[in-house]
């Protein structure tokens, strides 16, 4: 189409650079899966193996983009943040999601056996995704105290839920019985009626996963005298916090620190219209022709 007649066409392309200073997070997170765990039997309220199939779809995401220098998630979500000067695909949203997504589906559906070797993938697993830019380090903070916010609260609702449920109360019932329950009120329903320290749950599950890339030495070869021959390579790691959004957390992380910044201050509240902007997708208005295009990536390369 380059210098063809029909590259007019290109105007067709919306504009949706993400200028800079904005910091460029993505958001992956699983369609259906309330339907999707159901059909594949998931242990509830978590189940450790459809965990670390995700992190291991958000690693696998992470080597191949090296512009991706952060990622946490829980659940059916990760959120990848890249690196503040990138200038990966020029910084086109739709190009930042369309390869994102398509790439994290194709590694779960890969691996998926690795993880679930008893349990065949019986439907399409599909995710969708959503760029959200960061004017400043300190929306890129309440971000990820929303998220890991997010996490806590579902994972301590479905605790509850499903302990009740276990214990011979029906779904509406248990919904009936936690409407309304504040963090507090659950924590003491675990422990009173079920003998559970909330603390007590595998951090996994109560504070979500992050990745992040260190450089490590890795030995590459062993001479003929034994000696082992190393060299230092970007690899990417796993952390767990109580607060990601901590500035005590981001400083343990050097990597973290170059690539996007440091956080001034602890944040202590979630300032609700950051997260108003979080929820903001641009919407195509009514009567609008939606045309969707789908198109190899790399299709001529013959390594993968
Ligand atoms: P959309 O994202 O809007 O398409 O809906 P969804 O059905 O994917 O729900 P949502 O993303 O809000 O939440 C994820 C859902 O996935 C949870 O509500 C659970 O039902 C399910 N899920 C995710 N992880 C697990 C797990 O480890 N165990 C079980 N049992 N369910 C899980
Ligand atoms: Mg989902």
């Amino acid at each position: 189409m380059a210098n063809s007649k029909y590259e007019y066409v290109k105007s067709f392309e919306a504009q949706d650079k993400i200028m800079l200073p904005n910091l460029i997070v993505a958001r992956i997170d699983g369609r259906n899966f309330r339907s999707f765990s159901q059909i594949h039997q998931f242990e509830k309220p978590n189940d450790g193996r459809a965990l670390k199939l995700m992190k291991a779809c958000a690693a696998a995401l992470m080597e191949e983009y090296p512009d991706i220098v952060f990622s946490y998630g829980f659940s059916d979500e990760y959120s990848f943040i890249f690196k503040k000067d990138s200038k990966f695909y020029q910084r086109r949203e739709s190009k930042i999601l369309s390869l994102l997504v398509s790439f994290f589906t194709a590694v779960y559906t890969m691996k998926w056996k690795e993880f679930f070797p008893q349990q065949d993938l019986l439907c399409v697993p599909s995710f969708r995704a959503q760029v959200i830019s960061c004017p400043t380090l300190e929306v890129l903070q309440t971000y990820l105290a929303w998220r890991q916010n997010n996490c806590h609260l579902n994972n301590q609702f479905d605790t509850c839920f499903w302990k009740l449920v276990e214990s011979g109360k029906n779904e509406s019932e248990a919904h009936e019985i936690l409407k309304g329950t504040q963090k507090q009120e659950r924590n003491e329903l675990l422990f009173q009626q079920f003998g559970i320290n909330y603390k007590n749950i595998h951090p996994m599950f109560r504070q979500g996963t992050c990745l992040f890339k260190a450089q490590v030495e890795d030995v590459i070869k062993y001479k003929e005298n034994g000696d082992p021959v190393k060299r230092l390579r970007r690899k990417v790691m796993k952390d767990r916090s109580e607060n990601i959004a901590s500035k005590n957390f981001w400083s343990q992380h050097p990597s973290l620190v170059k690539e996007l910044g440091s956080f001034d201050e602890d944040i202590h509240k979630i300032r609700p219209e950051y997260v108003e902007s979080f929820h903001f997708m641009d919407k195509l208005l009514p009567s609008t022709w939606i045309v969707v295009r789908v198109d190899g990536c790399h299709f001529h390369s013959s390594c993968c």
